[in-house]
């Protein structure tokens, strides 16, 4: 049903109360009208996450805040916690569980040890565009996800962008796969990423994301790959010599809610709180493209870093060396997830 033909019938036909609820909340987003809310009414949703204010993930989170303010009457308080201030990428997951958080975003390889499906996300070149990663995490691969993670006791609640990561270096220009042999590289907390990087040559090392600036800066780390907007925001541009505009992979992210604390909102703050996800999921997604976009114009332009693009020729040569891990992690997974994944781009690239 159409949200205009909705709220038509709205007006006429008498609808169930849990319905109304729903109605109100897109015919012209009313409130609910709580007079008064005292500190002991009011919901107060913290919400950790380790990135900066300014990126998708830091002004969604915001949004999301003041739209629940806005739609409660302010009964519903969501704070929202950045840069790793409240917990650190490998603390939040766990006080997330143990309820002292209500809402975290981690990235899908942040949930490897949980559910290793979310892995299938980390594969090199799975998909050439967002709007790909998009129809597999809306269609049947992020639903049966969704699915297992709900299995292990959460609530998910949207897949949310960043957007595809970038390769850095203090050691020399990135093109060729063999220009990453013998470097030392950051990476988030998951086999595949582990894997594909060893492939190359290189040396791995996991590390928590507020950490990689320091170990940057220091030399104990020769390179990462993350999207434009976290480099930007954390400013890996200044203490890294080399960028490449590489689109290997894809940093997206899993909303997801406390069990318990999901459970116990009363219905029609429940209600409010999934259709507002719904419509920043959607806001979310497009200044997602515009902020990295927008910040690697200002990478450019402070001229601090030197920048290397791969051609679409570049594109293959990796995809060629990526092929046997393709093979072996393929078979690590359900099989009914993996074929949801889509078959025509496994096998385009099990067989380029
Ligand atoms: C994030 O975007 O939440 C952090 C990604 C990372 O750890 O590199």
């Amino acid at each position: 049903m159409q949200v205009a033909d909705a709220c038509k019938r709205f007006r006429t036909t008498p609808f169930l109360l849990l319905l109304a609820a729903l109605l109100l909340a897109s015919c012209g987003r009313q409130a609910i009208d709580y007079e008064q809310v005292s500190e002991e009414e009011k919901l107060i949703i913290r919400f950790s996450h380790v990135v900066g204010e300014d990126t998708p993930k830091g002004q969604a989170a915001r949004r999301f805040a003041a739209l629940m303010k806005e739609r409660t009457g302010g009964r519903v308080e969501v704070q929202v916690f950045a840069n790793g201030s409240l917990y650190s990428d490998y603390e939040e997951l766990k006080a997330l569980q143990e309820g002292y958080i209500q809402m975290i975003a981690p990235s899908l390889s942040k949930l490897s040890e949980l559910v290793p499906e979310v892995e299938a996300f980390d594969l090199p070149f799975l998909y050439s565009s967002l709007d790909e990663y998009h129809r597999a995490l809306d269609g049947e691969a992020g639903r049966r996800l969704a699915g297992m993670i709900e299995r292990k006791g959460l609530v998910p609640l949207a897949y949310w962008d960043n957007a595809f990561k970038q390769l850095t270096s203090s050691l020399g220009p990135i093109r060729q796969p063999s220009d990453m042999k013998g470097m030392t590289v950051r990476i988030m907390p998951s086999e595949v990423l582990s894997k594909q990087f060893t492939m190359l040559g290189a040396k791995p090392v996991e590390m928590s994301f507020n950490d990689v600036y320091l170990a940057l800066e220091k030399g104990q780390l020769d390179g990462q790959e993350n999207t434009i907007s976290n480099i930007y925001t954390k400013r890996f541009h200044l203490v890294q010599d080399h960028l490449t505009i590489s689109n290997h992979g894809y940093l997206g992210y899993l909303v997801l809610m406390n069990r318990q604390f999901y459970d116990r909102l009363p219905q029609e703050i429940r209600q409010v709180l999934v259709e507002t996800i719904r419509e920043v999921t959607i806001w979310e997604r497009q200044v997602a493209d515009q902020i990295n976009k927008e910040q690697l114009g200002y990478i450019k332009a402070c001229d601090c870093i030197n920048i290397t693009e791969l051609t679409s020729s570049d594109r293959v040569r990796w995809q060629q060396v990526f092929k046997p891990l393709y093979k072996s992690e393929l078979t690590r997974w359900d099989p009914v997830f993996v074929k949801a994944l889509g078959l025509s781009a496994i096998e385009e690239n099990l067989h380029p």
